[in-house]
C-alpha cells in the first residue's frame, strides 16, 4: 500500500499552448505542500487536477489510493464529499443562512459533527447565530474555511485562502490548517503567491518554465 494520499505523474496540459510538462507529484499524511508561481503559470489548473476537477491532457493522478481516472462519476462525487476539502480564495456562503447553518450543510452531507475547538482556533465561534451577510470578509472566509474541516477532510487543497486576509489572520488561518493535518493524518497542498503563507508549509515548489521545482 502506498503511503501518499495523493501522488500525480507525468501529468501535462495545455489550453491554446502548452501549461505544464511532465509533473511528478506526492504527498503523504502529515506533510504540508506549498505550490508557488507567477500568475497564469498553471497553479490553479494543477490544482484542480489534483482534487478530480479537472483532467489533464496526459498523466496520472491517485488520490487516497484511487485512480482517479478509473473511477465511476458516482465514486468520484464520493471522494470530493467525504474525503477532499477544498478552499478557495472567494468563499461561497450562503447568503441568506448563519453561519453556523452553512457550516451544517457541509457535515450534514458528509456525517459529520461540528468541532467546537475548530471554531474557537479560528476566532469565529461566537458568530454562529450571525447571517453571513452581518459578517466581514474575513470572518467569512473563516466560516467557510471551517465549513470545509468540519466535513473532516483527509486532504486538502487550498487555492490563495488567505489572499483576503490581513497578516494576523492569515496566520491564524495558517496555524488551523497545519494543526488540523498534523491530528487527523492529513494532507494540505497550497496554492499562494505569498512566500510567507509558503514557508509555512514543509515543502515549497515553484511551478515555473512548465515544470514544477522544489525550492525547499
Ligand atoms: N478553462 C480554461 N480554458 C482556457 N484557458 C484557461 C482555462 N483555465 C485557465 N486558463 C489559462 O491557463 C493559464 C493558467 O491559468 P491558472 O491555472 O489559473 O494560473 P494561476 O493559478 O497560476 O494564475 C492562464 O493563461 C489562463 O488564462
Ligand atoms: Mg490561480
Amino acid at each position: 500500500m502506498s503511503h501518499f494520499l495523493l501522488e500525480a505523474s507525468n501529468v501535462s496540459h495545455s489550453f491554446d499552448y502548452p501549461l505544464f510538462n511532465h509533473i511528478d507529484f506526492k504527498i503523504a499524511a502529515k506533510e504540508s505542500v506549498a505550490i508557488v508561481g507567477r500568475s497564469g503559470s498553471g497553479k490553479s489548473t494543477l490544482l484542480h487536477i489534483f482534487s478530480t476537477f479537472m483532467k489533464p491532457i496526459d498523466g496520472s493522478v491517485s488520490l487516497l489510493e484511487h485512480d482517479l481516472y478509473a473511477l465511476s462519476d458516482g465514486d468520484i462525487e464520493s471522494l470530493r464529499r467525504y474525503d477532499v476539502g477544498i478552499i478557495f480564495q472567494f468563499h461561497y456562503l450562503f447568503k441568506g443562512m448563519s453561519a453556523l447553518e452553512n457550516i451544517e450543510v457541509a457535515t450534514m452531507l458528509s456525517h459529520e459533527q461540528i468541532d467546537d475547538a475548530i471554531l474557537k482556533k479560528l476566532e469565529i465561534d461566537h458568530l454562529m447565530n450571525h447571517k453571513t451577510s452581518e459578517l466581514s470578509g474575513g470572518e467569512q472566509q473563516r466560516v467557510s474555511i471551517a465549513r470545509v474541516l468540519s466535513k473532516k477532510p483527509r486532504i486538502i487543497f487550498a487555492d490563495e485562502p488567505t489572499g483576503n486576509l490581513d497578516k494576523e489572520t492569515a496566520d491564524l488561518v495558517m496555524n488551523v490548517l497545519i494543526d488540523y493535518i498534523k491530528k487527523t493524518d492529513g494532507a494540505l497542498v497550497l496554492v499562494t503567491h505569498d512566500e510567507s503563507m509558503a514557508e509555512r508549509c514543509g515543502k515549497v515548489y515553484k511551478l515555473e518554465d512548465k515544470m514544477l521545482k522544489e525550492i525547499k
